[in-house]
């Protein structure tokens, strides 16, 4: 965590990712799925870019759209000012190695047919990496590098805990000397126990190998503590980006009021005095989604405009950037 300067890495411009849906028997009729709809951000060099917001906001497309897992309906992803959305499959192959992404589910990302030796190794071997003894000795080196031993090399993924198979993905991840890494909820399925533990390799890795992150997470206490900023995303928009601090200690859109105080408070006494405004109803279908703002149906301050049109995002203070047609009284 903490950039050392603010050179941008990474550029969103107008990223929207819409999937396809065929509906009706008799007369197929097409509608859009706007999982992403319009984001704009940028990540600097060396800082921890944190993502976060509800369960089908759109925070895994946004990931995958950037490292073209997902192919982007518009917008340019800029890695360092390259239109990654618009490369032809063979240009994206360096950016690639560049890029990398750590997956929520440890298990189902790794082969589980494949030795982790083989798992590292494949990787090393798509990019030309290593070969014969080097291999073998990268591999191992890797696998020291999070915090596993030579031993481990021939086992299967059905072998280890979560995360122990999650320090494998990461290993994977790191075999190619990537520069970005985005980390997709990656200790949202790990025991309690074990999420501290990896929380802190992620963190040393940073330092370590000078990564820049966009880590993602559906929970803003998870996010607190790494990132330099975040951004709150709902309902593939943002509705918020500013710097960590400032986000929780003064937060300006009612969405990232309402993710705040829905992080439980372990002090019962603590938890018992503060106003408590839990988020009703769930997340309205992508598939159609609410006119103008899109957080209206659940926010307790809606008015008419807010339903009428779609508030700007729009710098409100330095670095502070907020969609709201009533930021001013929130600030
Ligand atoms: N491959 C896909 N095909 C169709 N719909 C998808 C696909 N991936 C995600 N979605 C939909 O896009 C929306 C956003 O999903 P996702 O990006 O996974 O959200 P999050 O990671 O924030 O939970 C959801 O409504 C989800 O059902
Ligand atoms: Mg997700």
């Amino acid at each position: 965590m903490k950039q050392n300067n603010d050179e941008i890495l990474l550029e969103i411009k107008g990223l929207t990712k819409y999937f396809s849906k065929s509906r009706g028997f008799f007369v197929k009729k097409t509608s859009h799925l706007k999982a992403v709809d319009g984001l704009n951000f940028y990540i600097k060099k060396g800082e921890t870019f944190g993502l976060v917001g509800e369960s089908g906001c759109g925070k895994s497309t946004t990931g995958r759209s950037i490292i073209r897992l997902y192919k982007p309906t518009s917008g340019q992803v800029l890695y360092k000012g390259v239109d990654l959305a618009k490369l032809k499959e063979k240009d994206l192959k360096q950016y690639r190695k560049k890029i990398q992404m750590i997956f929520q589910d440890p298990y189902a990302s790794l082969n589980t047919r494949m030795t982790i030796s083989d798992i590292i190794g494949e990787a090393l071997d798509i990019h030309k990496l290593a070969k014969g003894l080097k291999r073998q000795e990268r591999i191992f080196e890797l696998l020291k590098i999070v915090g596993l031993s030579k031993e481990h090399a021939s086992r299967y993924p059905h072998e280890f805990s979560g995360g122990q198979r999650q320090r494998v993905g990461i290993a994977r991840a790191l075999a190619v000397n990537p520069e970005f890494i985005i980390c997709d909820e990656p200790i949202s399925a790990l025991d309690v126990s074990i999420q501290a533990q990896v929380m802190n390799m992620l963190q040393d890795l940073q330092k370590e190998f000078g990564l820049t992150y966009l880590f993602i997470a559906h929970d803003l206490s998870m996010v607190k503590h790494i990132s330099d900023r975040i951004g709150v995303l709902y309902l593939g928009k943002m509705m918020e980006i500013a710097n960590a601090d400032e986000l929780y200690n003064k937060p300006i859109h009612p969405y990232t009021s309402a993710l705040l105080s829905s992080i439980p408070i372990a002090d019962p006494i603590l938890s018992k005095k503060s106003k408590r405004e839990i988020l009703k109803g769930d997340v309205p279908s992508p598939l159609n989604p609410p006119s103008g703002c899109r957080f209206r149906t659940r926010c307790k301050y809606a008015k008419e405009i807010c339903a009428k049109s779609e508030p700007e995002f729009k710098e409100v203070k330095k670095e502070h950037f907020v969609a709201c047609h009533f930021s001013s009284d929130f600030m």
